[in-house]
């Protein structure tokens, strides 16, 4: 049976030291839910000594969820360990990590002042000393203890199995070995763990963590490395965000062990088709968007543009995916139409769209379609559908809005009324709504006969300042078919009924043609 791996969660500790970012606690415990329907093992909610905020924030998370281990970071530092522990006290599962720097630059660095010893040699005697001390302390509050050997991926190797070998003794659970500065190479990396594996005598009564950080964008790799040599704990963020470049990012890791479980052989608990959610709701959160082409969760990660791509994918889905989006919860494949996508990616499209077109029509709107397409980077379904009105289904325009007249304010109730010209007769129709577009709308579909379902509706600006033109673009279907209305006009309300009006003729138009 596949051995298990512990997901080890720190978007809302390491993740949210990322440059500009700062999350609420109830923020923070939004995340954690989401977190906790992941599955992941382990969340680390935040630094409680270091704020008020934080203390409040790991308070909260470990009070709310009872179905994850919830974990708060300290210095070596009895204040800390304290603080830490009331924290975590109503939790149901809890962890501290506790730690110290153990490469000689921490060393010389943060522990500069005699107080810690003249000399290096003395400097790593008082430093260990903390360290088991901080773990003796960190078990009156809990049994887990995570000890982290701060810039692990720098450290002298003796020195290092030693503090390991002393904090395993004094009641450390797991042992983090953070490549803090994102240094090492992964063969290095994950020679380092066999080598603790190795030399650290007691290392069997803990597991080993890798926690990696992304300076030379080896953080998943590295990681990955650490598992290959006997990790049994990951540590990392959604999305990969973090300090600097941020961490490894736990989708990637995740999904690489999944996708490759023939090379990995070890399984997790994570329900990864939450990752897209999570996702999402981390970058909105923080307010660090997700880059298009992100592993994973970006929105290109199951893009297909160029002609041999969608026409493998398309005919099999492997040529060009490992994973399916559905795997992790993403909107499903998509074509992206450039001019590089051939006639079979745009016939995909159209038909996914419902349009059902003959070989000549296709041709048509082909060749109209790659006019668009040398102009713009990517044609949109909207490009699509005004392509087909113009093109397939130029319409002879069966209603006309003669007349608008629309009421709304504070404290009423949005009215509004139509007339609506056909074939030389005028109909008229009043209607209120939710809103002033709402009104409109209805009366237009009181006055016409007609409701077909509307899909969607957008206004945007095309042109800037007080006399900005808006174009509002409606959706609707009928019988499964999509027709795309446009207006344009310096009142949004007017732009709007006149782009409902619109599709109605399209629609109508279609229907018109389909009979003959
Ligand atoms: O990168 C690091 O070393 C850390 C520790 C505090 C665990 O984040
Ligand atoms: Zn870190």
């Amino acid at each position: 049976m596949a051995q298990k791996l512990i997901i080890f969660d720190t978007t809302l500790r390491d993740g949210e030291q990322a440059a500009g970012t700062r999350l609420g606690a109830r923020e923070k415990l939004e995340i954690a839910r989401q977190l906790a329907r992941l599955k992941v093992d382990v969340i680390e909610a935040g630094f409680p000594a270091s704020s008020p905020e934080d203390f409040n924030a790991v308070k909260l998370i470990c009070e709310n969820l009872k179905t994850v281990t919830v974990c708060g970071l300290t210095r070596a530092i009895t204040k800390d360990i304290d603080i830490c522990g009331k924290a975590i006290a109503k939790a149901k599962r809890a962890r501290i990590h506790t730690g110290v720097g153990v490469s000689d630059i921490h060393i010389k660095g943060k522990f500069g002042s005699a107080k810690y010893g003249k000399t290096i040699a003395q400097k790593k005697v008082n430093i260990l000393k903390m360290a088991v001390k901080a773990v003796k302390r960190a078990r009156n509050y809990t049994d887990d203890v995570e000890f982290y050997a701060e810039d692990s991926g720098r450290a002298n190797r003796k020195f290092l199995y030693e503090i390991l070998e002393a904090v395993v003794d004094a009641g450390a659970t797991t042992l983090n070995i953070p490549d803090t500065t994102g240094y090492a190479i992964p063969e290095q990396y994950g020679q380092l763990i066999a080598d603790i594996k190795a030399n650290v005598p007691n290392i069997k009564k803990a597991i080993i963590s890798v926690h990696c950080h992304n300076d030379l964008g080896m953080a998943v790799a590295n990681t990955l490395a650490g598992v290959k040599n006997g990790a049994r704990q990951i540590e990392g963020t959604i999305n990969g965000i973090g300090e600097r470049a941020g961490n490894a990012a736990i989708e990637e890791v995740v999904m690489a062990i999944k996708t490759r479980k023939d090379f990995f052989d070890i399984e997790t608990k994570i329900v990864t088709p939450q990752f897209y959610r999570t996702s999402r709701m981390v970058a909105d959160m923080l307010g660090v968007p997700v880059p298009i082409n992100k592993a994973i969760v970006g929105d290109n990660a199951f893009a297909h543009s160029s002609g041999i791509h969608v026409d493998g994918v398309l005919k099999k889905r492997e040529t060009y995916e490992i994973m399916k989006p559905s795997d992790v919860g993403s909107p499903k494949s998509k074509v992206v139409l450039t001019a590089r996508t051939g006639r079979h990616g745009l016939k995909h499209r159209l038909e996914e769209l419902g349009y059902k077109l003959t070989k000549a029509e296709l041709e048509k709107t082909y060749k109209r379609f790659i006019e668009i397409a040398d102009k713009k980077n990517e044609v949109f379904d909207e490009d699509i559908t005004a392509i087909i009105s113009d093109e397939i289904h130029a319409v002879e325009h069966t209603y006309k809005l003669q007349y608008l007249h629309v009421a709304c304010g504070t404290g009423t109730l949005p009215t509004a009324s139509v007339r609506i010209e056909t074939k030389g007769k005028f109909t008229q129709a009043a209607a209120c709504g939710d809103g002033p577009i709402d009104a409109a709308y209805q009366a237009i579909r009181d006055a016409t006969g007609l409701s077909p379902k509307l899909e969607s509706y957008s206004i945007r600006a095309v042109t800037s300042g007080k006399e900005a033109l808006g174009e509002a673009t409606v959706k609707i279907t009928a019988n499964g078919i999509l027709f795309v209305g446009r207006g344009v006009s310096t009142d949004i309300i007017e732009a709007s009924a006149k782009a409902y009006v619109d599709a109605i003729n399209r629609m109508v138009a279609a229907k018109k043609k389909s009979k003959k």
